[in-house]
Parts: structure tokens; sequence; C-alpha cells
């Protein structure tokens, strides 16, 4: 089956689609993007991605490509048209093109670009590396200051993943001034003595819609949360740990920097965590 695609307001077979090689987002990654998950055919969190969207799109003054009812249409009817129970949809809006390379943004009457395509992953949400947990390595977070931002500069998280795979694990932990920052693509967390510790909100960090959800329902179930700075030395020395995104949910931890967490498997925090969120999270899906 061919993937359907979506480009600025025409839905197309994914060879027929196309974006010129004038567009900023091509040249200058002046562009961003979201992810939203499926599950059981439906969005997770919906609200919350386009609420980041906009933030996104306001910090950089870039126009908005429609709005928000029609982005849900458009989200629902690609899950529709390409058979998807549990995947992904990337969606991306850049500044447009108007036809040369040129620093200065291009002027207001440029339509900005917009793509939404479809990631199939059936076993989603019974994932083998939930069960296992993840191995993460820590490395400099070299990256701009506007990590709120939900950019298309992914250059940097994409060579910490290669860090992290030519070291034999699955992740890496950025640290800045001696403090985690995040995952490459996720946020990051350590639970000790039942209390869970995470980076709290500022530029440095991306505005998880994960974490937002989990910090949420762990305080519902009365579980202990404190946002301050932490350690790679404390992340080490702690009970368990673990990640959330949109397309990992919540991801268990269990080997920092080759020191192995708790007994090496996945902490029942994480695990409780992994299961009220897939829970709650499919209740609330649309
Ligand atoms: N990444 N931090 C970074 C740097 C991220 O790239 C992501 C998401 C997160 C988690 O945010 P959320 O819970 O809203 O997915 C944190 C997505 C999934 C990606 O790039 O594929």
């Amino acid at each position: 089956m061919t993937r359907t695609v979506y480009v600025n307001g025409e839905y197309l077979p994914e060879t027929e689609a196309k974006v010129s090689i004038f567009d900023r987002g091509f040249l200058m990654a002046d562009a961003v993007y979201e992810v939203t998950s499926v599950l059981n055919g439906k969005l997770i969190d919906f609200d919350g991605h386009a609420v980041r969207l906009k933030r996104s799109l306001d910090a950089l003054d870039m126009a908005e490509p429609c709005s928000k009812e029609e982005l849900l249409e458009i989200h629902r009817k690609l899950v529709t048209l390409n058979e998807i129970e549990e995947g992904m949809i990337y969606l991306q809006v850049t500044r447009g093109s108007d036809g040369d390379r040129d620093f200065v943004f291009p002027s207001d009457e440029t339509k900005p670009t917009i793509v939404l395509f479809t990631q199939n992953k059936p076993g989603l949400a019974d994932s083998p590396a939930a069960k296992k947990g993840i191995r993460v390595i820590s490395i400099d977070d070299v990256r701009w200051g506007r990590r709120d931002i939900k950019t298309t500069q992914l250059l940097y998280p994409s060579l910490g993943k290669m860090m992290a795979k030519k070291a034999g694990a699955d992740d890496a932990w950025m640290v800045e001034d001696g403090h985690v920052t995040e995952g490459t693509s996720n946020n990051a967390y350590f639970v000790k003595d039942g209390k869970i510790v995470t980076r709290p909100l500022s530029s440095d960090i991306l505005h998880g819609i994960t974490r937002k959800a989990v910090l949420r329902m762990a305080a519902e179930a009365q579980m202990a949360v404190e946002e301050r700075l932490f350690t790679i030395e404390e992340a080490q020395q702690a009970d368990e740990a673990f990640v959330t995104s949109a397309s990992t949910f919540v991801m268990p931890v269990v080997e920092i920097d080759g020191q192995i967490l708790g007994d090496g498997t996945p902490g029942p925090i994480a695990r409780r965590l992994r299961e009220i969120y897939l829970d709650e999270s499919l209740k609330a899906a649309v």
C-alpha cells in the first residue's frame, strides 16, 4: 500500500509529494514540527501538540498554516487513508520559500509549507524495549539556546543517537553545566526513595507533551515529584530512571554510562507510570 501524505492542501501518494529546493525548512531548518502518536487508530493528546505547535510558530514569528480544526481533520484523514492502528503522525511547518536563498525572512505573502505523513508502527504500545529498559550514555549538550521551540534542527540529537549506538547503548542524555538537560528526543527522569526527579521547564529543554501528562498522572497517583536540576552521578545512584516522549510514552532506563540501576530491570514506578499513561491517554484519545 502506497503511503498517502499531505502537502500544502493536497493528499498525495508519497512518491508524488514535492517541496521546493528553496524551502527554508530545507535550506535553513527554518521549520517546526510535532510528532503525535496513534493508538487504536486514535490520536494521543492532539490538543497538547496543537497548542505547542502554535507556541513554536509564535516564538519564530511564523504564520499558522491552518486552523486547529483543519489540523485535526488532516491528522484523522491520514490515519484513515493509511489504515494506521498504531504509529505516529509527523507534522512539519516551514517558513516556505520565495524562490531563492536569503537569510532575511521572505515577505509576509510567502505561504508556510505544511507537510504531514504517517509512520506505521505496529506494537508501539507493547514495546519489547519497554519490557527490557534502555541503556543511555551522557554527552555534552551543544545545542542552541531555544530548545523549548520544537525546530527541525535535529543534527546534534541525531549525532547523539549515533554516539550512543557506537558505545553499544540505546540513547544519550545531554549534559550542560554539569546538569542533565534531556534525552536526544525525550525528557529525562530518575527516581530515588520513591520521589521522581526531573529538570524544570525553561528554554533549556523541550516542554514535552508526554512530560506534562505524566507529571499530572504521577501527582494524581500520589507519587512525589520534584522539578530540579540533577547530575548524571545522581541519576546513576538512583533506584530507577526513565524517559518520556510521544513515540516511546514512558520508557524505563536501566543503565547510565555503564552503571546499572537497581537490579538492571525496569523499575516499578516507571512501569506503573507507563501503564497509567497508556490507559489514561487511550481513554482521552480522539
Ligand atoms: N521528540 N525532548 C526532545 C529534545 C524531543 O525531541 C522530544 C520529542 C521530547 C519529548 O516531547 P513529547 O513528549 O512532546 O514528545 C523531549 C519527538 C518524539 C521526535 O523528535 O521524534
